[in-house]
């Protein structure tokens, strides 16, 4: 754990409002500055920061917290990595990394550079052979394997821990990388046994984890580390450490570490890959930092499909490029590489779709276009897809090339495609009204799974947010709650933020909101910030608090507040707290 005092200082320090600003442009209004958020793309602003509390809050996405999980979101980084790169910024001295985690961590590295070095020392060993033709098999070249640092795990449940315990490192340490496990005797044992190793790297060249390919074709094909201390799946992106030394900002996003690996000898140094889970928002995130443009290079099968649609929605908020790749008559990159060499995947690659065409081509695969039927339903489709996704000039280009390829006259699928242009529009309205009416009170109160939405459940949710904003605003109404059980909360998050808050308020320590980040998981930070934004301005009175207390603890409940629903119980709150400040903002 980073001390406390440490992290309080480090808040103190920064200026929530400078550090967002740096990301995004932020303009003054009263209190608080709202710019457009730097976490999904939108075109009126709709993200707040709030320099009282020291938090930030989008009431377009849900992003919320405090200047270390701005730090974390924005850049991609843990907790300690964040408090790092603010410490960097206030120009602290970094906090000492004495803590337990933090020893750990490192040590999971080293263990984990020495284990690439055993692998790959056996690859070239005298039980290295099997391997080795494996790797030739695969067409791959000593540099390439050197280049990726490539190995081979021996056929042997301890060669690889008894080695590495040579080396110093400890039975926890072992357990903790993922590389070994106990057996139900105690015993400890190697988990990547006989098979071709991956390692995987993060962007600044450690040794995270392995993937571990089986030479033949049993199942499973793969055992990859678990996640660990200095391993999360959905934040890693396969070959990013080599590739953004590449001076293209073109990428190639593959499915699998192997058709990166091949992609990257054929001379595509962009190559990167998931590491075998779906893309995530973390791992875009990530991309952004170093690419323009991203090629979609999956797979040639239904899920490389599926997983390139979800691709594309994902990248959209981005603002990166997309482009689809089709593999004609091949599975995926690796192998028409294989087939057909890398002058023909460049090829390809520069005719790339952009993602109408894709969609458009899609659908002219799956109708037969030489009957009418086929024809109506491929321009049915079409029209859909350029009502709602392309702009006026794609959608001048594409009814052009339609009446062309269907011999439907252009006046006929300008009308059609007007007419759905206008539906496409009232359902967006609608929508938008929709959304509208959600930012009600009761939208306000987030449930937790599994609870029905009764008016009472909405009730105590609500209470038990308007006691957190009043306790985290207003410190000095803390000993008025201190007999509330945090047991006695409905949302999790709110009776663990409780909890913490007045554990703090017993010990003398402050409990804002910026000083709760350590101890509190993002999801909570995330509600907190929320619950301070909407209540933004709003003076508690002791009242207040105790309408709240006495809806939250049942056993004496309170009439009347403690049978309202949430929009009764706001609105008794309204009259009895009288005129103070309006609530803002009404989220944009
Ligand atoms: P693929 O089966 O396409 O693997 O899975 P590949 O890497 O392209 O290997 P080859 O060319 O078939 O030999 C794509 C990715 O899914 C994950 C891995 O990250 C793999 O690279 N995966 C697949 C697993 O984690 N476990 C598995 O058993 C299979
Ligand atoms: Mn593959």
């Amino acid at each position: 754990m980073i001390p406390q005092d440490y992290i309080d200082e480090l808040i103190a320090r920064t200026d929530i409002e400078e550090l967002v600003g740096s990301y995004t442009v932020l303009k003054r209004s009263g209190r608080t500055y709202k710019g457009l958020c730097p976490f999904h793309s939108e075109k009126t602003p709709s993200f707040f920061v709030y320099p009282e509390t020291q938090s930030f809050y989008c009431f377009g996405c849900g992003a919320g917290g405090t200047a270390i999980t701005f730090a974390q979101k924005i850049n991609n980084l843990d907790y300690v990595e964040a408090v790092k790169f603010l410490a960097g910024r206030a120009g602290m001295k970094m906090p000492d990394e004495d803590d337990a985690q933090g020893r750990m961590r490192s040590r999971i590295l080293s263990l984990n550079r020495e284990a690439a070095r055993f692998y790959y020392s056996c690859l070239n060993g005298p039980g290295g052979k099997e391997a080795r033709a494996y790797w030739r098999g695969r067409g791959l070249s000593d540099a390439t394997i050197r280049r990726f640092g490539l190995g081979y795990a021996p056929d042997s449940f301890g060669d690889t821990f008894r080695h590495l315990k040579a080396k110093g490192f400890t039975e926890d340490e072992l357990l903790a990388s993922g590389i070994a496990k106990k057996s139900e005797k105690g015993n400890l044992y190697d988990v990547f046994r006989n098979r071709v190793m991956i390692p995987i790297f993060d962007v600044r060249g450690n040794v995270i984890a392995f993937g571990g390919r089986n030479m033949g074709d049993e199942k499973p094909k793969y055992i990859n580390s678990p996640e660990t201390l200095v391993y999360k799946k959905s934040r890693t992106v396969f070959a990013l450490n080599v590739a953004k030394k590449s001076t293209s900002r073109r990428y190639l996003l593959c499915e699998g570490y192997l058709d990166v690996i091949s992609l990257h000898q054929a001379g595509f140094d962009t190559a990167v890959a998931g590491c075998g889970t779906a893309l995530t928002a973390e791992q875009v995130r990530l991309l952004r930092d170093y690419a323009d443009e991203v090629v979609l290079c999956y797979d040639s099968d239904e899920a490389g499909q599926k997983a390139t649609a979800r691709a594309m929605q994902l990248f959209e908020p981005s603002g990166i490029k997309i482009t689809v790749l089709s593999i004609p008559g091949a599975k995926d990159p690796d192998e028409f590489i294989k087939t057909r060499g890398a002058e023909r995947f460049a090829q390809l690659l520069d005719g790339a779709d952009n993602t109408i065409e894709y969609q458009m081509a899609r659908a002219r695969r799956q109708y037969d276009l030489t009957t009418p039927d086929g024809q109506v339903s491929y321009l049915k489709t079409c029209i859909a897809l350029l009502a709602q996704q392309a702009t006026p000039t794609e959608r001048d280009v594409y009814a052009g090339r339609l009446a062309q390829e269907t011999g439907v006259s252009r006046a006929a699928i300008d009308a059609q495609l007007e007419g759905a242009v206008r539906t496409a529009g009232r359902r967006r309205q609608r929508q938008d009204q929709r959304d509208l009416l959600k930012e009600g009170i009761a939208a306000t109160v987030q449930l937790p799974r599994g609870v029905a939405a009764t008016g009472k459940a909405l009730g105590a949710a609500y209470a038990e947010q308007q006691l957190l904003a009043a306790l985290l605003t207003q410190p000095q109404l803390a000993q008025q709650a201190s007999s509330l059980d945090p047991s006695a909360f409905l949302v999790p998050e709110l009776g663990q933020a409780f909890g913490l808050v007045m554990q703090r308020w017993k010990a003398g320590q402050p409990f804002e909101l910026a000083t709760l980040s350590g101890d509190l998981p993002e999801s909570g930070m995330a509600l907190l910030s929320r619950i301070l934004a909407q209540n933004h301005g709003i003076t508690f009175t002791p009242q207040d608090l105790q309408l709240y207390i006495d809806r939250l603890a049942q056993q004496q409940p309170a009439a009347p507040a403690a049978e309202m629903n949430p929009d009764e119980l706001a609105g008794y709150l309204a009259r009895l707290r009288q005129k103070k400040h309006p609530t803002e903002p009404a989220g944009g």
